[in-house]
C-alpha cells in the first residue's frame, strides 16, 4: 500500500498503472472507516487491478455551523483499514492541495441542478455543489475508473450519476448496498459522535422505515399516506428531531403521488448535534408487485427484500 498526499504523484502513479493495462477501482471518502467502507473498497478489489481510496473532508461541503470540526477523524484506525482491505493507494491530499486558492473558495464550482435542490438541499444548501465540486475533482486526478459509493447517500449517488453523465466523464459509477449495524442503525462516520443514548434514539429511522416498508408490503400505494406513516413514527422519539420525510422517484428525486417503478423513501433527522439520513428503495412492478431494498446487515443478511 502506497500513501500519496500529492496530486502529481498520484497522476503520474496510475497514468503508468493504466499504460501496464491495469483497471481502476476508485473509492471517495471522507475517512472515519466503517463496515460501509470496507463494503466499497471490497467491491473494488473483487473487480480491480488497482484499489485507490481518497481520504478527504472536503471543507466546500460544509455549510457555515455544520460540523466540519466535529467530523469524525481516525487516521490511525483508517491506516488499518485500508491495509486489511487490500488497497493499492491511499490519497490524502490537503486542502490546499485540492483547492490551491485555499482559503478563498475556487472560482469554479459545480452545480448539478433540480437534484441537489431538495431532500438534504433544503437544509444544506450548497453541500451538493461540494460534493459535485470535489468528485468532479478528484475523477479528474484519479482518470478513467469505476467509482464506488454507498446508496446510504441516495441523494448524492444521484447527483454523482447526473454529474458524470452530463460532463461525459469516463467514469462507471457503481452504487453499493446500504449497510446496517445488527439494530437497523445505518452505518455512517458521525455515529461516533453519538452518546449511548443518543445512539440507542437514533435506530428510530431505521423503526420508520421498517414500519414504511411493512405498509408497503400490505398493499398501500399511496405516497403522501406512506410518508405520513414514515414521518409519525420517525417523530416519535424524544431525542430525534426529523428534517424530512420523503417519497420520490429514484432518477429525478421528484415527489410521487402514487408508488411506481423504483421509489426512494429517504429520511433525516438530528440526534443530539448529530445529523442521520437513512432511506429504503422501493420497487413497484407493472403487474402491481412491490419489493423493498432497506440494505445489507453488517454480518451480510439482505434486510427485507421480500415481494
Ligand atoms: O460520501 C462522502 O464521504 C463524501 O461526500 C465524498 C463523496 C467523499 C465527497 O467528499
Amino acid at each position: 500500500m502506497i500513501l500519496l498526499e500529492s496530486a502529481a504523484d498520484l497522476r503520474v502513479h496510475l497514468d503508468s498503472a493504466r499504460r501496464g493495462g491495469a483497471s481502476i477501482g476508485f473509492v471517495p471518502t471522507m475517512g472515519a472507516f466503517h463496515e460501509g467502507h470496507r463494503s466499497l473498497m471490497r467491491a473494488a478489489r473483487a473487480a480491480h487491478d488497482l484499489v485507490v481510496v481518497s481520504l478527504f473532508v472536503n471543507p466546500l461541503q460544509f455549510g457555515p455551523g455544520e460540523d466540519l470540526d466535529r467530523y469524525p477523524r481516525d487516521p490511525t484506525g483508517d491506516l488499518e483499514v485500508v491495509r486489511e482491505e487490500g488497497v493499492d493507494v491511499l490519497f490524502t491530499p490537503g486542502v490546499a492541495e485540492m483547492y490551491p486558492g485555499h482559503p478563498e473558495p475556487p472560482l469554479t464550482t459545480v452545480h448539478v441542478a433540480s437534484l441537489s435542490e431538495g431532500l438534504c438541499g433544503t437544509g444544506r444548501p450548497g453541500h451538493f455543489d461540494g460534493v459535485a465540486t470535489v468528485v468532479a475533482k478528484l475523477f479528474a486526478l484519479v482518470g478513467p475508473c469505476t467509482a464506488y459509493f454507498g446508496r446510504k447517500d441516495a441523494q448524492q449517488l444521484a447527483v454523482v450519476r447526473r454529474l458524470v453523465a452530463d460532463l461525459g466523464l469516463p467514469v462507471e459509477v457503481v452504487g453499493c448496498p446500504l449497510v446496517r449495524e445488527s439494530d437497523g442503525l445505518a452505518l455512517s462516520s458521525r455515529n461516533r459522535n453519538l452518546i449511548p443514548e443518543q445512539r440507542r434514539a437514533a435506530t428510530v429511522l431505521y423503526r420508520a422505515l421498517r414500519a414504511g416498508a411493512d405498509l408497503v408490503m400490505g398493499g398501500e400505494r399511496d405516497a403522501g399516506r406512506l410518508r405520513r406513516v414514515v414521518a409519525n413514527v420517525a417523530t416519535n422519539e424524544e431525542l430525534a428531531r426529523l428534517e424530512y420525510a420523503e417519497v420520490v422517484g429514484t432518477g429525478d428525486l421528484s415527489p410521487m403521488e402514487t408508488l411506481s417503478g423504483e421509489v426512494l423513501v429517504a429520511v433525516a433527522a438530528r440526534v443530539g448535534g448529530v445529523r442521520l439520513i437513512d432511506n429504503m428503495t422501493v420497487t413497484v412492478k407493472a403487474d402491481g408487485t412491490a419489493s423493498v431494498d432497506l440494505g445489507v446487515m453488517t454480518e451480510g443478511e439482505v434486510v427485507c427484500a421480500a415481494r
